[in-house]
């Protein structure tokens, strides 16, 4: 896959159109310090990553001027030939890579994606339950202050105690007794597999849809290292800029289908397909953002690549390093390890917060971001924890002895954090780390 480090960024574009610096000095200022900043630094946040070349070339393309309201063949605007046939490959390289009946490319993100497929499904105040925050679902799981917990009745599903991994048999109880409408199976901070089939079988049991929320994994579906669950549930949803290494957008992948159509659809004669696309546009959007539409068209062809494998592989291989690396430290994780990119330092019983210490690692130039912990019982501004990911540093082509390295570089700011002479040190050693490696979609130093 292109890691080259040939790119956009900073030089003329396709068409040969002048510097950024040209035009506006302050942006193209800004821009050269956040790039010299994601040099010399660890991008160890889970849900972020390094773009390629092509990808960055397709988002700041020409596409973006585009008004395409409708879908392919049906648009609200003349002139759209070129649109059509650009959206109906990104369509058919999703379909083709997962395996799915039907694919929407026009959701502008991740919780756009997953606010249409609740108005496609459900109506307001009904049931539905998904992962709480602080357990590692997403605040569209039903989080109190996000629409999803104000528009509809929330029910909250747990993890396991001892495990810390979900509770299938408690969730099936609750399930059985509420009988929710929707089960979300997917999650923010959730370091381990998700059991699809475990979860199928529960919503069958209930009559309720089963939607899967891949945003962070979907690049490691694809890769082949963690279970596709487009045959076990109704719905699908993804951002498209996290492990996949698209732009930041989102799709929406459903069968044609509504098995449930009879018993929560009958006066509603569009199948779940029509469905959910008649959610994204017109009910939630307008005019799509084809340039995004373009870059995940690349982005799924890159993703294609028997590389892209490879890729995936050395991503979980890197998360599995950097937890082992971490436990020999003695530092705690939430599920006690990994089976995917990510894994949660569980800080309870630190002196300071996960965002105490979030602070200290960024100084450093580890930059993190401090999350809750199951059982967390300081305030979701503060937090017990810190999530770690590896798609970003697996990216640039760092392997699992550059994993035991981090893990040194954040013990010491860990064991002293209120040492800034430590951080300064360590925050040298990272940039001469960093400079070892060609980071994508940036151009050649
Ligand atoms: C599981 C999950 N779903 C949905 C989203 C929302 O994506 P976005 O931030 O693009 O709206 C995220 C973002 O982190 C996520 O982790």
């Amino acid at each position: 896959m292109d890691n080259s480090a040939g790119g956009a960024i900073t030089q003329p574009d396709t068409y040969g159109r002048p510097h950024l610096a040209a035009v506006d000095c302050r942006v193209h200022e800004l821009l050269l310090r956040q790039e010299r900043q994601e040099r010399t630094t660890l991008k160890l946040i889970a849900s972020e990553n390094f773009a390629s070349s092509a990808v960055l070339e397709a988002t700041g393309s020409i596409f973006t001027n585009k008004y395409a309201e409708g879908y392919p063949g049906a648009r609200y605007y003349a002139g759209n030939e070129i649109v059509d046939e650009l959206e109906n490959l990104a369509i058919e390289r999703l379909k083709a890579l997962f395996g799915c009946e039907h694919a929407n490319v026009q959701p502008y993100s991740g919780s756009p994606a997953n606010q249409a497929i609740y108005r496609a499904l459900l109506s307001p105040g009904d049931k539905m339950m998904g992962l709480p925050l602080p357990s590692g679902g997403h605040l569209t799981h039903g989080w109190a202050v996000n629409f999803s917990g104000t528009d509809y009745q929330r029910i909250p599903y747990g993890l396991h105690e001892k495990t810390q991994q979900i509770d299938h048999d408690r969730l099936r109880e609750t399930a059985k007794r509420e009988r929710p409408k929707l089960i979300w199976v997917g999650g923010t901070a959730y370091p381990r597999i998700f059991d699809y089939a475990a979860m199928a079988e529960i919503a069958s049991e209930v009559n309720s849809y089963l939607v899967a929320d891949i945003a962070h994994i979907s690049g490691l579906i694809v890769a082949g290292v963690h279970p596709n669950p487009v045959h076990h549930c109704d719905v699908v949803s993804s951002t498209s800029h996290k492990s996949i290494r698209g732009p930041r957008g989102g799709f929406i992948l459903s069968r044609n289908e509504d098995r449930y159509q009879a018993l929560y659809h009958s006066k509603n004669n569009h199948n779940l397909a029509k469905r959910i696309d008649r959610a994204v546009f017109p009910l939630l959007q307008g005019g799509p953002h084809m340039n995004t539409i373009a870059a995940l068209a690349v982005a799924l062809h890159e993703a294609a690549n028997p590389s892209f494998r490879v890729y995936g592989q050395q991503i979980v291989k890197n998360a599995k390093a950097l937890a082992q690396a971490l436990l020999e430290r003695g530092y705690d994780l939430v599920t006690g390890g990994t089976d995917n990119h990510m894994l949660i330092l569980d800080l309870r019983d630190r002196p300071l917060s996960g965002k105490a210490y979030a602070e200290r690692l960024s100084q450093a130039g580890i930059i993190t971001n401090f999350n809750m912990v199951p059982g967390d019982w300081r305030h979701p501004a503060l937090t017990s924890g810190i999530r770690l990911g590896t798609p970003a540093v697996t990216s640039v082509g760092m392997g699992e002895a550059e994993m035991v390295q981090i893990a040194a570089f954040i013990d010491l700011v860990c064991r002293q954090p209120d040492d800034p002479d430590v951080h300064a040190c360590v925050r040298r050693d990272v940039a001469d780390f960093c400079a070892a490696f060609d980071v994508p979609g940036m151009p050649d130093r």
